[in-house]
């Protein structure tokens, strides 16, 4: 008998769940990245951000949890595609998770620092 149907019975491990998600944050940067770019180049345009603009913009809730959902999404999915790009660079075992470490340390280190900058807001 022919079936169409392929079964595949192995555990998702670290790096498929990794892909994964790099699809599912792509699927979360199309609103959010549009809709960043539409409004700051199109509507408002470039040459009228400044400290000002920003501060307006941060003394908003919405306005803050929209730029922590695009912080969120879009640094962790540039630092896992880069990642993805430097393994392809590196065989050994040793050096992927030294790798690794040095991508979670930096990808935490940098959010954190733009989280507190969105949520803390500018003092005008
Ligand atoms: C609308 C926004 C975006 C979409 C739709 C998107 C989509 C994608 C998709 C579909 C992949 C391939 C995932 C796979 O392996 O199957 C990918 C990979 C990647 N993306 Fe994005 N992306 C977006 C924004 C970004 C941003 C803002 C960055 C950087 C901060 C970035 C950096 C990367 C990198 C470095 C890779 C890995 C490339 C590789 O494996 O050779 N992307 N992206």
């Amino acid at each position: 008998m022919i079936t169409l149907k392929r079964e595949t019975s192995f555990k998702p491990n670290y790096e498929i769940r990794a892909w994964k998600y790099m699809r599912l944050s792509a699927i979360l940067l199309v609103p959010l990245v549009w809709i960043h770019t539409i409004i700051n180049t199109l509507i408002v345009g470039a040459e009228n951000i400044n400290l000002n603009f920003v501060a307006t913009r941060w003394a908003n809730i919405g306005w803050q949890v929209y730029d922590i959902l695009l912080l969120t999404f879009a640094f962790s999915h540039g630092v896992n595609g880069l990642r993805q790009v430097l393994f392809d660079f590196t065989q050994s075992h040793t050096a992927r998770r030294i790798l690794n470490m040095l991508l979670l340390l930096f990808w935490i280190l940098l959010s954190l620092v733009g989280a507190s900058a969105i949520l803390g807001g500018i003092e005008k």
